[in-house]
């Protein structure tokens, strides 16, 4: 199991100390990184002086109204050509590069990117370079401010670097303006040896993966206890649950996850350096995808969704029944959202001991039935997916498929994450099952998620002995 996730995330099959230990690296490692680049000089070179010069027609040169060239002069940089955030491998002649670039370029300019395959043993007949086919997706386009994500798939007509001597992925990343500028970029560096062609075939080392959205702002610890058990509880034990951390995992927080880490069940990657890069709220599209690329042989299916909304699988089905159907063909598969209030709950309960000692998915039990919102999570085959978006995939070889919504759907409570105290602000009679109106809305009785508080309390005393709360 260990050397199969090895090729992606060398983070992730590790336990206990090992985990812990590769964590405080990388933290360490954010933190370095972010004073290096905040202090290193952004080249933006000759831009200006290649048009500067020789521009006025020679006989005029010496009459004083013909102007000599204005010189621009440039500082510094706005916004990069390329801002690399992860390379993988996909296969055995394909890899994915994610990144972000200027936007304004984007808009408004060519850019186009190259990529090559250098290999560490260059032949008598040839260099070693080989030029592979690149093709990439803007998959934020439109919400992306001063950087967009750039999403790049390298592909070569043959199998690259399998021949276990090492070798570098290259990226030459072109601004497209007519003094054909480029930035040479080594995506990604393989050591002799270090390929291994059994990673990309099943079985994967998990189940399900959990692909986590940047997490920020004042997370209340008791809620993530609660989401990370249920899922737990849904996922099984073949499961793993990636966290982004984009200043969100206080020490509230961590207290909280530690011994899930512990365990190895769950990774947290610090990406708070991502503040310096203005794209799309704190770069979701970017980790999403960069996490799809790098779990994408970690798994059966991998899913999208935050951490104030709950998967629900109707009893007796189980979540491995309601995807097998679609194990073959699928690249997508969508959950539908039961938005819920975020104050109203059934009846109080006796003492008040007895109601704070209710998990959220007891106390909110009331959907809006009249959202019109139709929004989406997913669950994505991986291997079938070429780039992601935040409700689902955008490139891919598969159907798109969406669960009946009696079967398969997700609770999204709203505005609970960061709320402290009680959540309760109403309570109403649960016998009043069908539509009422409260206030404008219209809200239905769903208490379709409180047998999974009890399953879920049942799996903290095993874990832990003792629950908490
Ligand atoms: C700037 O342009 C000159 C002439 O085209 C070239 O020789 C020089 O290498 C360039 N400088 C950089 C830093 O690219
Ligand atoms: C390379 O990968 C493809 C699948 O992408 C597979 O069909 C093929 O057998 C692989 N080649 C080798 C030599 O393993
Ligand atoms: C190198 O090229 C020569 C002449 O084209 C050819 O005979 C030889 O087989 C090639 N060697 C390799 C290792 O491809
Ligand atoms: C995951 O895939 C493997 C191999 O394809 C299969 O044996 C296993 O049953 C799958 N697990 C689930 C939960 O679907
Ligand atoms: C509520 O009251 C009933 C009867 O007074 C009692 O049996 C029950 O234990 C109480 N429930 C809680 C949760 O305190
Ligand atoms: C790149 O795209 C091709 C299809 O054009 C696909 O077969 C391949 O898996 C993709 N590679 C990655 C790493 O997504
Ligand atoms: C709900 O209905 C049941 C049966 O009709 C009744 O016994 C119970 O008291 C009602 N609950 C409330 C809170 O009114
Ligand atoms: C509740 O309202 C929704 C939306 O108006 C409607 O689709 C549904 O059938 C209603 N349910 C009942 C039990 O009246």
């Amino acid at each position: 199991m260990a050397s199969k996730g090895a090729n992606a995330w060398a983070a992730m099959p590790l336990s206990g100390l090992g985990s812990i230990l590769l964590m405080a690296t990388l933290i360490t490692l954010g933190i370095d990184i972010y004073y290096q680049s905040r202090s290193a000089n952004c080249q933006c070179e000759n831009q200006s002086s290649a048009v500067l010069l020789g521009t006025n027609i020679q006989s005029l040169q010496d009459l004083p109204g013909a102007a000599s060239g204005r010189k621009f002069t440039g500082y510094g940089c706005a916004a990069h050509v390329y801002v690399q955030f992860g390379a993988y491998r996909g296969g055995n002649r394909t890899f994915a590069i994610l990144g972000l670039a200027s936007k304004p370029l984007h808009s408004y300019g060519r850019p186009n990117f190259a990529c090559f395959w250098k290999s560490a043993k260059p032949t008598v007949n040839s260099s070693g370079l080989h030029e592979g086919f690149a093709k990439w997706y803007l998959t934020d386009w439109g919400y992306g401010r001063v950087y967009t994500v750039v999403s790049i798939n390298c592909t070569f007509d043959t199998e690259m670097g399998t021949d276990s001597d090492g070798g570098e992925l290259i990226l030459d990343a072109f601004t497209g303006d007519m003094f054909g500028r480029k930035e040479r970029i080594v995506a990604l560096t393989e050591k002799p040896g270090d390929y291994d062609a059994s990673v990309f075939d099943p079985p994967y080392p998990y189940d399900y993966l959990y692909c986590g959205s940047p997490l920020y702002g004042d997370l209340n610890p008791q809620m993530m206890k609660e989401w990370l058990i249920h899922h737990t509880n849904l996922f099984g034990p073949r499961s793993h649950f990636v966290f982004q951390d984009a200043g969100g995992i206080h020490s509230g927080v961590w207290k909280v996850l530690e011994p899930w880490i512990r365990m190895g069940r769950v990774t947290v990657q610090n990406i708070k350096q991502q503040s310096q890069y203005d794209s799309y709220y704190f770069n979701q599209f970017l980790v999403l995808d960069d996490c799809l690329h790098r779990t994408r042989f970690m798994a059966n299916w991998t899913f999208f969704f935050d951490v104030d909304e709950y998967i629900y699988v109707q009893p007796p089905s189980t979540l491995r029944d309601i995807l097998d159907q679609y194990s073959d063909s699928a690249a997508h598969v969508a959950f539908r959202q039961f938005r819920l209030s975020d104050k109203l709950c059934t009846s109080k309960e006796n003492s008040s001991a007895a109601e704070s000692s209710k998990w959220l998915m007891e106390k909110l039990t009331y959907h809006y039935a009249n959202s019109q919102n139709h929004d989406v999570k997913v669950v994505l085959n991986p291997r079938r997916v070429y780039a992601t978006g935040v409700h689902g995939a955008e490139q891919s070889d598969g159907s798109r498929e969406t669960f009946p919504i009696s079967l398969a759907r997700y609770y999204h409570y709203h505005n609970t994450i960061t709320r402290k105290g009680e959540l309760c602000q109403e309570f109403l009679d649960p016998n009043q099952s069908a539509n009422f109106s409260v206030g404008n809305d219209l809200y239905t009785y769903d208490g379709s998620m409180i047998p999974f508080a009890e399953k879920s309390k049942q799996l903290e005393l095993q874990l832990f002995g003792a629950a908490s709360n």
